[in-house]
């Protein structure tokens, strides 16, 4: 397939790449597009052949579920049950943002795009970009992640270029990702209701706003509640080693283990950047800042890759705010975890 790409940061041919873009969803066909959390690969919400086109061009199994994005509350309300006080809180408090609700679906959204469920996961995204692509075509657009199934998420145009050349009719490039780290799922469905993924709006937002239940770790053995929670994600080629502890124990394990391995790097927080020995340095920023360890985070996993490093060692936040986040994107890309 030959894709056609546009730079939508370039002054000239906005319109005819955003009209572009809108005609091949309401033809059935493939677009890329930029959030901000992470690039998405989209299709018309309504119709399931297009749809069944997201799994094919991704390799992603089809039990997998797709977040439908709309531009305003009123294509929520045309797509689901929105009834319930405490989706419409968290409808009226986060949306447009990085969020993602999960709600009974009505009939008019294909069980391609729910993978069964009777429920239905929707976003409206805050984002130019996307939401001027939404509103020309006045379609919902289903889309996960544009990445090859189980790959980092791509947050910056390059990386789109890399999995999606080829695979979707047309790719919209943007800006880096804001956020840099997929939306927050918040199953609305129960109550309390409940987070199946962390996401930059933090479960400390959430509960000043609704109450919540706490999350339960997913296993594969059981059904879970989010099934994208149960694959391997996020993996570069490099192997990924998280280690926990003080600072100074997991500089001086990564400085051991690093110089016994080719290919090392590390991801650290830049205040202790002088303290590694290991000749690739990529900074997280500053650990009291989490919000960029989250935004760098898959941007590194690719930059790795292409560099050929075998083995990439990472730094951990808190487990709190967006740090939760960026703690569990770490831990499902991990091969190890190291605990000092
Ligand atoms: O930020 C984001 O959410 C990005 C951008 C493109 O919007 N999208 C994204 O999509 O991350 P994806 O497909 O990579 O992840 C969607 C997650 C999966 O874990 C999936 O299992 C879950 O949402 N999900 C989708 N529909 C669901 C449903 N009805 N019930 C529970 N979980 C659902
Ligand atoms: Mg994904």
């Amino acid at each position: 397939m030959k894709t056609r790409i546009y730079d939508l940061t370039l002054s000239d041919g906005y319109c005819n790449a955003i009209q572009d873009a809108a005609q091949t969803i309401k033809d059935g066909g493939l677009v890329v597009f930029p959030t901000e959390t992470v690039y998405g690969l989209g299709a018309n919400a309504l119709d399931e052949k297009a749809v069944s086109g997201i799994f094919m061009a991704k390799g992603r199994p089809s039990d997998n579920p797709l977040i439908v994005h709309v531009a305003d509350v009123s294509m929520i309300a045309m797509l689901a049950d929105l009834s319930e006080p405490q989706a419409k809180a968290v409808v009226d408090t986060f949306m447009p943002g990085p969020i993602t609700i999960v709600l009974k679906k009505n009939n008019l959204v294909p069980y391609t795009v729910t993978a069964g469920l009777e429920t239905v996961a929707i976003r409206m995204p805050n984002e130019k970009y996307a939401l001027d692509l939404i509103r020309k075509c006045q379609l919902p657009i289903a889309a996960p992640s544009a990445n090859i199934s189980g790959k980092p998420s791509p947050t910056r145009p390059e990386h789109v270029l890399q999995d999606m050349d080829g695979k979707a009719d047309v790719i919209l490039l943007g800006e880096n990702c804001l956020y840099g780290i997929e939306s927050t799922v918040l199953d609305c469905t129960v109550h309390p209701a409940r987070i199946l993924r962390p996401g930059a709006i933090t479960q400390e937002q959430l509960a000043g706003v609704i109450e919540l239940a706490l999350s339960e770790n997913v296993s594969d053995s059981d059904k879970p509640k989010s099934p994208g929670m149960k694959y391997n994600h996020y993996k570069p080629n490099a192997a990924v080693i998280a280690v926990k502890g003080n600072d100074a124990d997991v500089i001086d394990y990564i400085n051991r283990a690093a110089c016994e391995s080719s290919g090392s790097a590390v991801l650290g927080f830049s205040e202790l950047k002088d303290a590694f020995t290991v000749s690739h340095f990529f900074s997280l920023g500053n650990k009291e800042l989490p919000q960029e360890s989250a935004r760098v985070l898959f941007a590194y996993f690719r930059e790795c890759d292409r560099l050929g490093v075998e083995t990439i060692y990472v730094m951990c936040t808190e487990n709190e705010g967006i740090g939760r986040a960026y703690l569990n994107r770490l831990l499902k890309a991990a091969d190890q975890v190291i605990e000092l």
